[in-house]
């Protein structure tokens, strides 16, 4: 915990050295994409904080999961959104993004994050795995994530996301399953937002159902934006049982939307908008489960007693059965001094 203070404080130097360089970017720097020339391997020339330190999204492995037993479950208020209030779904030409009401909040966390929107990542209809976040290099055919803002202490979205302490991120995997009725009632509007800028209104719902049911299970770490300027200002919860959707469902994300405006001569599908897994130098994951993490070091610890005793049994029933051989030698031949030196060597 002390090494993450520490960096939360490095981190917090350099984006404010940083931020004054980028806030004097012009404006219509702000182009940027997942393929070409404006890719991800050339998004640090524009923005950046995409080649700077504590870069998201990356892989779980277990060399750098540490359990930490004081992860409690993750706490949602107002997750539940009455269906007499709107939510606003639009493309804005990277992702389809839903905005969320203030009234939604992380309890929990050392300040309060009031929630803001929530977007999706995904591969294509070929290669159905787009999720950013991996587990034991282990790509899911999909990524939510529910934006949050320190909303105790920043005014809004905008003034906390270049703050190290400014967002805190929920990530969801999704993966191919059943019919997912709770994903249809944002899946089923694409046909209003296929083209950028594109916007539809639709009816609340509970959006704790687009969550897995076990809040109490994820990796948490300090990252950044997956997407330019890449601020370095999140605290990610990504839990660790996916969520799932059909195949058609995942089909409808995979093909439904363009990247480009409706009125564009080129127009450019919406895919593989997801950005790739992040050096993880000398930093680690915090998980709040035990089982699959410390198990897979007590198996190590286990095997390894195991080859230990087992090679030295191995060398004492070898020793002694060396020496019953020089007992036998003894018996059945009177020259065995030779054999004897030999064992004691
Ligand atoms: C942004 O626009 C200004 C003028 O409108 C132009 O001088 C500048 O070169 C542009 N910058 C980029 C990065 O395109
Ligand atoms: C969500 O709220 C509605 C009323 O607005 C209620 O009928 C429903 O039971 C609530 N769901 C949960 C899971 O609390
Ligand atoms: C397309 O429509 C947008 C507004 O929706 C407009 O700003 C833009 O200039 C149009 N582009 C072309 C190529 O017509």
């Amino acid at each position: 915990m002390k090494s993450f203070k520490a960096n939360q404080a490095a981190a917090g130097l350099l984006l404010s050295l940083l931020a004054q360089a980028s806030l004097q970017a012009p404006l219509n720097a702000s182009k940027w994409s997942y393929v070409g020339s404006d890719g991800e391997e050339n998004w640090p020339k524009k923005y950046p904080f995409c080649g700077g330190v504590f870069q998201s999204p990356i892989d779980f492995h277990n060399d750098v999961l540490q359990y930490d037993s004081t992860l409690m479950p993750i706490d949602l208020v107002g997750y539940n959104v009455s269906l007499k209030e709107h939510f606003i779904i639009s493309n804005n030409g990277h992702s389809v993004r839903m905005h969320l009401p203030s009234s939604m909040y992380i309890r929990n966390l050392p300040f309060r994050y009031t929630a803001s929107q929530l977007h999706l990542h995904w591969g294509n209809r070929n290669k159905p795995m787009g999720s950013e976040h991996r587990i034991s290099g282990r790509q899911f055919a999909a990524e939510v994530h529910i934006v949050h803002y320190n909303s105790d202490k920043y005014p809004d979205v905008a003034t906390a996301m270049d703050k190290a302490d400014g967002l805190a991120v929920l990530g969801i995997f999704i993966d191919i399953g059943n019919f997912n009725p709770s994903f249809e009632k944002i899946f089923c509007h694409f046909t209003a937002v296929k083209f950028k800028d594109q916007k539809v209104q639709v009816p609340g719902f509970n959006v704790q159902e687009l969550l897995p049911t076990q809040l109490d299970e994820y990796f948490r770490y300090e990252g950044s934006l997956t997407t330019p300027p890449c601020f370095p200002s999140v605290l990610w919860t990504v839990f660790r049982n996916p969520v799932k959707v059909s195949q058609e469902q995942l089909l409808a994300l995979q093909t439904a939307l363009y990247c480009s405006q409706e009125n564009d001569s080129a127009p450019l599908e919406m895919t593989d908008n997801y950005r790739h897994v992040q050096e993880f130098d000398e930093r680690l994951v915090s998980v709040s489960f035990r089982e699959g993490v410390v198990l897979s070091v007590v198996i190590a610890s286990v095997l390894g007693v195991c080859i230990i005793t087992g090679v030295t049994c191995w060398m004492l029933r070898k020793r002694k059965s060396l020496k019953k051989d020089d007992n036998k030698g003894v018996i059945y031949k009177p020259a065995a001094d030779t054999e004897e030196d030999v064992s004691k060597v």
